[in-house]
């Protein structure tokens, strides 16, 4: 695991698009794996320049995002479909049909996992995944618990992360409760992982996932074990390395 320690959360953004802008000069085709959530916006805001400078093209990039909220269609604003259509995928030159979030609303979920999952290999597997870091180490939304998961599957949410996902909605009783997610082997088997974390409120989470036990309770300490793992942080996140 390398660790890069950036003053604030714009190097931080800075310092991670450099990376995925890299991985598309030296693979104008790569598979990128994309998050949501509040800390990668910055990134995809200094991506969005960087094609507008001509610096990069999406052109032939192939997306897949880490998980949708169960129950919500890519056409609620607060879908993760709707969250990369906005911060991302309408701002710049990717061709929409190559870019997948899982389905919120499919009537066969069982199904539309496997095929998620059989999406990813026939593109190739993912070269670069992009994450975030949940306040009680979840990736994508793959919550504490006994056993890795393996796949992408359905996944019922903690109460922590419905408070803290509760801030973007009206309230808390619109939360979905529920949503599908890559699993933990889905995320390992991406050659690159670039996870992001940045202020205060994520540096004992850092410390615990990065510096303890590797631990299905701690969902993001798997990292420990990827042999191309980079974290970037601000010093706020880093402050209990
Ligand atoms: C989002 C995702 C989540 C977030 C995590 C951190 O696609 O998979 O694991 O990365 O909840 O969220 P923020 O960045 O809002 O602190």
């Amino acid at each position: 695991m390398q660790f890069i320690i950036e003053e604030t959360y714009e190097d931080v953004s800075r310092a991670a698009a450099d990376i995925i802008a890299e991985q598309i000069q030296s693979k104008p085709a790569a598979v990128l794996g994309l998050a949501t959530g509040s800390t990668p916006i910055g990134t995809y805001e200094e991506l969005v320049a960087k094609f507008k400078r001509g610096e990069v093209s999406f052109k032939d990039i192939t997306t897949f995002n880490l998980d949708e909220y169960a129950g919500l269609n890519g056409d609620h604003d607060q879908s993760y479909r709707w969250f990369m259509n906005h911060h991302l995928f309408d701002n710049v030159d990717i061709d929409k049909v190559r870019t997948h979030v899982p389905s919120g609303n499919s009537d066969d979920p069982e199904k539309m996992c496997e095929d998620y999952e059989k999406a990813i290999e026939e593109a190739g597997g993912v070269d670069l995944q992009l994450l975030g870091l949940g306040h009680n180490g979840h990736i994508g939304f793959n919550e504490p618990c006994d056993e890795f998961p393996v796949a992408t599957h359905y996944v019922e949410l903690t109460q922590s992360t419905i408070e803290a996902n509760s801030r973007l909605f009206n309230s808390i009783d619109e939360v979905p409760t529920a949503a599908y997610t890559m699993g933990i082997g889905t995320i390992m088997k991406a050659k690159k992982v670039l996870l992001l974390a940045t202020g205060e409120g994520k540096a004992e989470i850092v410390k615990k996932a990065f510096k303890g036990e590797v631990t299905p309770q701690v969902p993001a300490s798997i990292l420990q074990s990827h042999p191309d793992c980079t974290i970037i942080l601000d010093k706020e996140a880093a402050s209990q390395l």
